[in-house]
């Protein structure tokens, strides 16, 4: 499989999940309320209007690229392009999953846990499955998305973070 593919594919996955930290803020996508622990749901750091940014920039691009480009998982353009809404739509959920299951296990809004490395491409990847060709899930194609997000994470991480757009460098 060409590499190209694979990363045309993962555009509006890693937009998704990058968009927040310029389009978020306003209220919190929990509304502020507390689960049966006592401790909120998801907490401030997940805002409705980053999930929405979220969503839509990895949507527009993934449009984009529906255009520029036909992936061989899809059928066609539109159904690129709707394919590009779902893995935004699965991102942004995987995003947010990772913040219960850490405000679960008592860890505070920006402290590191390790699956936020990863947990948001899972996500993408599953809610996609109705959407594509299987030939997308082969081996090597997870491999090399598992491993380019955990390289890529940290790095463009710290990146935000140095260039003041992200509170700490993880
Ligand atoms: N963000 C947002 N809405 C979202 C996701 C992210 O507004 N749905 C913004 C918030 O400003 C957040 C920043 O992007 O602080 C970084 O996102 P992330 O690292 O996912 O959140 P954390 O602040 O680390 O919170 P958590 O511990 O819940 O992951
Ligand atoms: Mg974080």
């Amino acid at each position: 499989m060409d590499i190209l593919v694979l990363l045309l594919f993962l555009i509006p996955i890693y937009i998704a999940n990058s968009a927040p930290v310029i389009l978020g803020g306003g209220k919190a996508l929990d509304l502020g309320t507390n689960f049966l622990d006592g401790r909120r749901i998801l907490g401030n750091g997940k805002t409705i209007r980053g999930f929405i940014g979220g969503v839509l920039a990895g949507t527009v691009f993934g449009g984009f690229v529906a255009l520029a480009y036909q992936l061989p998982f899809f059928t066609g353009p539109f159904e690129q392009f709707i394919a590009a809404f779902i893995v935004s739509l699965g991102t942004m959920t995987g995003d947010s999953l990772g913040s219960f299951l850490k405000r679960r296990l008592n860890i505070e809004s920006g402290k590191p846990f390790w699956p936020d490395t990863i947990l948001f491409l899972i996500v993408a990847l599953l809610f996609a499955f109705p959407f594509v060709n299987s030939a997308l899930y082969q081996p090597f194609n997870v491999i090399f998305f598992l491993m380019l997000t955990i390289v890529m994470h940290p790095l463009t991480n710290a990146l935000a973070n140095k260039f003041g757009l992200k509170k700490v460098p993880w």
